[in-house]
């Protein structure tokens, strides 16, 4: 594996060094299950209250974890402003979601199979000189319900909420919302300030991540 992978701590695969951290996210993964009463979630944002709380780390563990249970996954990188899902994956982001966007390439030539089984990943591409417009454009949506009926589950990564609005605005198109809270990182009235005005938009958050929380030495959720 590459250094860049590496560095983002794919823990999930079946050959992991790390084999208690790699279960804690296949947890996750039924949790949520349990967390949207019991139903299959199509559609899930991953975001927090600020960057470099491990929104992009989560989502990709999470998505190999779903790829082994025999999932057709797709990862979408919507953090359009601080992409990474194309470090992670050491992935090309000459296509991707803005090019998708401003129908400057097919969907086709967008997805990356990467070296997971079952997981694909649409970089996010080239940078817009305006990823809100991007995001809250309606070929976002048509664009969703395209990849809808490739994929059993999506999985979008964003920003962070308190920085800019376009995760608020992904939460209300997408099942179900992951909310990830770095430990110790962030204050508690900031994190409940970001969780007030996602529930103001109507996202249905299914569980928070408490990323980084050494006494447990694992990464643990709970159902909000
Ligand atoms: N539980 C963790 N323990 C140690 N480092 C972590 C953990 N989660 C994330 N990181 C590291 O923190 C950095 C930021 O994580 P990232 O997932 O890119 O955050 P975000 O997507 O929220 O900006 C990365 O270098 C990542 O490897
Ligand atoms: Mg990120």
């Amino acid at each position: 594996m590459s250094a860049s992978i590496d560095k983002y701590r794919l823990v999930t695969q079946g050959n992991s060094s790390n084999p208690q951290v790699a279960e804690a996210y296949r947890t996750l993964r039924t949790n949520l299950y349990f967390a949207s009463g019991n139903q299959e979630i199509r559609t899930l944002l991953v975001t927090s209250t600020l960057p470099n709380e491990g929104k992009s780390t989560t989502i990709s563990n999470l998505a190999i974890a779903y790829a082994e249970s025999d999932k057709k996954v797709l990862l979408i990188d919507a953090d359009l402003r601080r992409p990474t899902l194309h470090q992670v994956f050491s992935a090309s982001t000459r296509l991707g979601l803005s090019y998708l966007l401003t129908g400057q390439c097919k969907i086709e030539e967008a997805i990356i199979e990467t070296f997971v089984p079952n997981l694909a990943l649409i970089t996010a591409g080239p940078p817009l000189p305006n990823p809100y417009g991007g995001i809250s454009s309606p070929r976002f949506e048509e664009l969703l319900e395209e990849l809808k009926a490739r994929y059993d589950i999506i999985l979008i990564d964003s920003s962070p909420i308190l920085a800019v609005s376009d995760a608020q605005l992904l939460s209300k198109r997408c099942d179900g919302v992951l909310y990830i809270v770095h430990y110790g990182k962030v204050k508690r009235a900031l994190a409940q300030r970001a969780v007030a005005q996602l529930r103001h938009s109507g996202a249905n958050l299914l569980g928070v991540v408490v990323n980084n929380k050494k006494k447990s030495k694992q990464d643990k959720v709970y159902s909000y």
